[in-house]
Order: C-alpha cells, then sequence, then structure tokens
C-alpha cells in the first residue's frame, strides 16, 4: 500500500510518499481503507520535534530519541472497514467509521490502517450519515480537545465565553459547542477570519491584530486559549471571580463518550467542520508547510481514496 512516511525529524521535505506492507488485523482490530486523513498542527510538531523546552526530552523519549518510533504519521482518519479481527462486535465490512490513532498510535497517512474497536489505542465511531470521509476526519482531534476543556471550564454554567484564536482547528469547534451549550461566544481572530468565526455562530468579533482583549470593560466566565498564544495572566483581566482559563497546552484526554457525543452534534447539524483546503497523498509536503505557517483555517484535509 501507499504510506506517507518519515525516517528523520527535520522539515516537510522528510515525509516521503512510499510503499509499505498492507497490515493485517489482530483479532480485536479492524482493517479500515483510509479515504481522508487530516494534518492537524500536532502532526506537524511530531514531524519537526519542535516541542516547548520543559517537554523536549519526555516527548523524544516517547516518540523516539534519535529517530520517530512510529514512521507514518497522522491522528485523524475516516474510512471503510475492509476486514475484521475475529474478536471484533462493533463494526462490520463495508460500514464507514471515523476517529483517531490516538496520540502515541500515529499512522493514517496511508491506504490502510488497523485499529482497535474500542478504546485503547484507538477511539472509533460510524461516520455521521450527513459527513463527506473528508469532512468526518476533520473531527475527533479538534472536537475532543474543544469537548474536554469546555468540560473542564464547566461551560453549561457559563453565559459569555471567549475564545482565543477561534479560527483554528480547536476555536472552531470551542465556540461552535460553547455556543450550543448557550452561550454568547466572542472569537478573537484576524479580521480576515471575521466571516468564517460569524458563519460558524460567533456572536462577537474582536482583531488580536489591532485590539488586546484583556483590555475590555468587559468580563467573561471563560477564556479559552485555543491557539496557546494568550496567557492566564491576560485572560484574569476579563474574567469573572469564578471565571475558568483554559488552554490547548493543558493536558487532554481522548474519551470515547466524547466522541458519540460530536458524532451526535454532527448527525443533528449542531456543529460543522470548517475544512479550509484539500491536499492529495502525494502533495503532503505542501499540506504540512502550510499548517506550519500557522495560518490554516480550521482543519487541512487529505484526500487519500477519492472513489466514495
Ligand atoms: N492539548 C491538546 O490536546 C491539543 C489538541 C489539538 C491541538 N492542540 C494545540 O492547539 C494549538 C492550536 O491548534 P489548531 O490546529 O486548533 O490551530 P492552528 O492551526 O495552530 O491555528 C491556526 C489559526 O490560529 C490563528 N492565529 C495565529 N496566531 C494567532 C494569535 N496570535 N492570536 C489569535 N489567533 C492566531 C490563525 O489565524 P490568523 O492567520 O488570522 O492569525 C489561524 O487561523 C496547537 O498548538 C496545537 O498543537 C492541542
Amino acid at each position: 500500500m501507499k504510506a506517507v512516511v518519515y525516517k528523520k525529524y527535520g522539515p516537510p521535505k522528510v515525509l516521503k510518499l512510499t510503499e509499505v506492507e498492507k497490515p493485517k488485523p489482530k483479532d480485536d482490530e479492524v482493517l479500515v481503507k483510509i479515504h481522508a486523513a487530516t494534518v492537524t498542527s500536532g502532526d506537524v510538531r511530531l514531524r519537526s520535534s519542535n516541542f516547548p523546552p520543559l517537554f523536549w526530552l519526555p516527548a523524544r523519549i516517547i516518540f523516539g530519541l534519535f529517530r520517530p518510533k512510529k514512521k507514518i504519521l497522522g491522528h485523524e482518519l475516516a474510512g471503510v472497514v475492509e476486514s475484521t479481527g475475529k474478536d471484533v462486535s462493533r463494526f462490520g465490512v463495508g460500514d464507514a467509521i471515523f476517529g483517531t490513532t490516538t496520540m502515541l498510535n500515529t499512522g493514517s497517512y496511508a491506504e490502510y490502517i488497523c485499529l482497535p474497536e474500542s478504546w485503547k489505542h484507538g477511539v472509533v465511531e460510524s461516520k455521521p450519515i450527513n459527513l463527506t470521509f473528508e469532512e468526518a476526519a476533520a473531527l475527533p482531534v479538534g472536537g475532543m480537545t474543544a469537548m474536554y476543556l469546555l468540560e473542564k471550564a464547566d461551560v453549561k454554567r457559563a453565559e459569555k465565553v471567549l475564545v482565543y484564536g477561534a479560527s483554528g482547528s480547536v476555536g472552531s469547534y470551542a465556540l461552535q459547542l460553547a455556543n450550543k451549550e448557550g452561550s454568547s461566544v466572542t472569537a478573537v481572530c484576524s479580521d480576515s477570519n471575521f466571516e468564517m468565526v460569524e458563519s460558524l455562530g460567533a456572536d462577537n468579533v474582536i482583531d488580536y491584530k489591532v485590539e488586546d482583549y484583556s483590555e475590555r470593560n468587559e468580563k467573561f466566565d471563560i477564556v479559552f486559549d485555543a491557539v496557546g498564544k494568550t496567557s492566564k495572566t491576560k485572560a484574569k483581566k476579563v474574567l469573572k471571580e469564578n471565571g475558568a482559563f483554559v488552554s490547548v497546552k493543558m493536558l487532554t484526554k481522548e474519551k470515547d463518550e466524547h466522541l458519540k457525543r460530536i458524532r451526535e452534534m454532527a448527525v443533528q447539524e449542531e456543529i460543522q467542520p470548517y475544512v479550509d483546503t484539500y491536499y492529495y497523498l502525494d502533495e503532503i509536503v505542501e499540506a504540512h508547510e502550510y499548517v506550519e505557517s500557522g495560518r490554516k483555517r480550521g482543519n487541512v484535509v487529505i484526500k487519500i481514496d477519492d472513489d466514495e
């Protein structure tokens, strides 16, 4: 099968499209023919080994001290079950699924992948029937991260939420999820992304290039840092007394129950994945260059099998 492999950390050009052996499912695994994957900011960080100084050594120990342990990147995917191990009961041949490989188990930049049908090493659900494979692949990481952090901040009690960096993947889901919980959402982004965030439900917008949100004479229940570029100190200036600051810099956990809820909300058209650009597998270097620029809006999708 075709897959993108990287044998060393470095710039996008370390990614090479090549032939590798097609995997075979273990007893508890499904073999998935992947139709679409994504390039996340996390993939870019893994490829370049650009971890914050405090996490650099632990990350290198986990992901490979001198070279990457997992040669195929990619966390998100959507595709069709091609075969199943003998113990698999949740999915059958021909089922359309979407989900993640989890942070430690990458591998979706490929034509096929084997995933356990249940969490521990994968979070997989039936694909929302109303979404294309490309849209479904863009749901899990940003959606689950936003849901985890909003729960931590007790979004159900929040009247006003400020999402800093609302035009990224996590930000675009955070603003939609907070909105669905009944909060009024102020989106901080540049003016070129006002239309995008308003189309996703933002009630107010602030251009971070011309205004410092923390100088506003306004109080919020939650400040959600969706791009890791603001701070608790700044956020405190506009937080209510019992307000909460959450950030993508915090540790989060992928949970089956979150993917189920994300799926249900997508089916009910309560949230929608925002896809910025599509690339093919042989354009993976360009896709990584674009995501690394830090300018992507929502999600960047890799089309692997166009034949829906
Ligand atoms: N903790 C976790 O589990 C977890 C999970 C997923 C992602 N993450 C992390 O979350 C971060 C965001 O990832 P992402 O993929 O959602 O988004 P992203 O692609 O990193 O964000 C791109 C967006 O951020 C905006 N942006 C850039 N600089 C900004 C600034 N100073 N202020 C406000 N907006 C700014 C850009 O808009 P402009 O072009 O207009 O500036 C662009 O639309 C990454 O660091 C990623 O590693 C963490």
